[in-house]
């Protein structure tokens, strides 16, 4: 892999900041657009616009097969069993509020639910939402000091009233990669469906939903080097045939009349309206672009920057690194003494230097680490050793600043 030539795919990276070179590792938030993804952007515009599923002329035919081509794409992606079970939503939080809607449907006052502490706020509020309606009980799974999921206390949850366990595969602050396939099989052993939030893992790792058993898995196409906007829902076939759809109009259906409405098969029934078809397009280019690079080698490179990172972050007095799991990914949240994780991310910007700053949407696990905020470095595999340089050289420059 040659990380710079793999990057003149990418202009913003030879952008400067305050005349610094930017140093973008704010990953986890967005990543970066290769040239072959907006070029597919522009083709899709000056070539290819027209309205999908519903014309019979040439182009629409041709927008048709580009967006089911990218669903193909997706199927083979994350191994599902049918490009029925593939479902383009707007973002992982707009799958996982489909789930929390539709599936929530066929849950009843009483019914008790199994979230877990290091969840992002948009797998905790589509949950909330539904108890408007119906008085679900939730149930948070604890961690560890070092950001493991306590496997123990999620187990000891499982009474006759659990209905739905939804938890995130890779935690957004604390990089831990939690044990999915384990969490699926003991939440199978009491017949409980399992929605796992890949967004974070889907980027960084092979996904392969058969293997997992995973019931839904949601994902988004900004944080895989693919637009923004563009989501997806993966679902098993014979839990989203049962399910309700989640909006209604055009081409979610398969007769209307006032006197009675039928629904469109699968994916069709759950994406009403019309669908954001250029960034689908451009999302399908940019899995064809993660598999040129190659899941594994990504992986590597992420794992490389991380370790770097973390022995010379470590290295800094008074540096506190939330999240040390053995399993983990590129992702460090830290804070040092007492600077404010907002100063720290200020002053850093100042060097070059783009980071998240804040409870970056996970305030029941800032809560639970007893900080209102972090800073959060996020690598991606076309980040550089000379980066995670700068940038620990520019965190201790901040430290001794205060
Ligand atoms: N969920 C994204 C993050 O963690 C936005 O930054």
């Amino acid at each position: 892999m040659n990380i710079y030539e793999i990057r003149g795919q990418f202009p913003i990276l030879s952008r400067k900041i305050d005349g610094k070179p930017l140093v973008y590792l704010d990953n986890a938030a967005t990543s970066q657009t290769p040239r072959c993804v907006v070029e597919t952007i522009n083709d899709m515009y000056f070539n290819h616009k027209s309205n999908v599923h519903r014309g019979v002329h040439t182009i629409s035919q041709e927008a048709t097969d580009i967006m089911e081509a990218t669903r193909e794409k997706v199927r083979q992606f994350i191994n599902a069993q049918s490009t029925s079970e593939i479902i383009f939503t707007r973002g992982t939080t707009e799958a996982i509020n489909l789930v929390a809607s539709s599936y929530g449907d066929s849950l009843y006052t009483g019914d008790e639910i199994i979230l877990t502490v290091m969840e992002h706020h948009s797998n905790i509020v589509p949950w909330q939402l539904l108890q408007r309606n119906k008085r679900l009980k939730i149930h948070v799974v604890p961690i560890d000091n070092d950001g493991n999921l306590d496997m123990n206390a999620y187990e000891d949850l499982f009474t006759e009233n659990i209905r739905f366990v939804a938890v995130t595969h890779v935690s957004n602050v604390l990089g831990t990669i939690n044990p999915v396939k384990e969490i699926i099989q003991i939440a199978h052993r009491y017949g409980v469906p399992v929605l796992i939030d890949g967004a974070q893992a889907a980027p960084h790792t092979k996904i392969d939903v058969q293997d997992l058993d995973a019931d839904f898995y949601c994902f988004s196409s900004h944080k895989m080097y693919g637009p923004a906007g563009i989501g997806v829902l993966y679902g098993k076939e014979k839990r989203l045939s049962r399910m309700v759809p989640y909006q209604g109009g055009g081409e979610m259906i398969g007769n209307v009349s006032f006197e009675k409405t039928t629904f469109a098969e699968l994916p069709f029934k759950f994406e009403a309206g019309t669908p954001d078809f250029v960034g689908i397009a451009a999302f399908g280019a940019a899995i064809d672009y993660i598999n040129s690079i190659g899941l594994d080698n990504i992986a590597d490179q992420e794992l490389l920057l991380l370790d770097a990172a973390t022995s010379q972050l470590m290295e800094i007095e008074g540096m506190r690194i939330f999240g040390t799991s053995d399993n983990k990914n590129g992702v460090i949240s830290f804070l040092v003494g007492d600077i404010n994780s907002y100063d720290m991310g200020v002053l850093l910007d100042k060097l070059g230097i783009a980071v998240r700053t804040g409870h970056h949407c996970a305030q029941p696990l800032m809560k639970r680490l007893g900080v209102t905020g972090t800073v959060r470095a996020s690598f991606a595999f076309y980040n550089t050793l000379e980066e995670v340089n700068a940038f620990t050289q520019a965190v201790a420059r901040v430290a001794k600043m205060f």
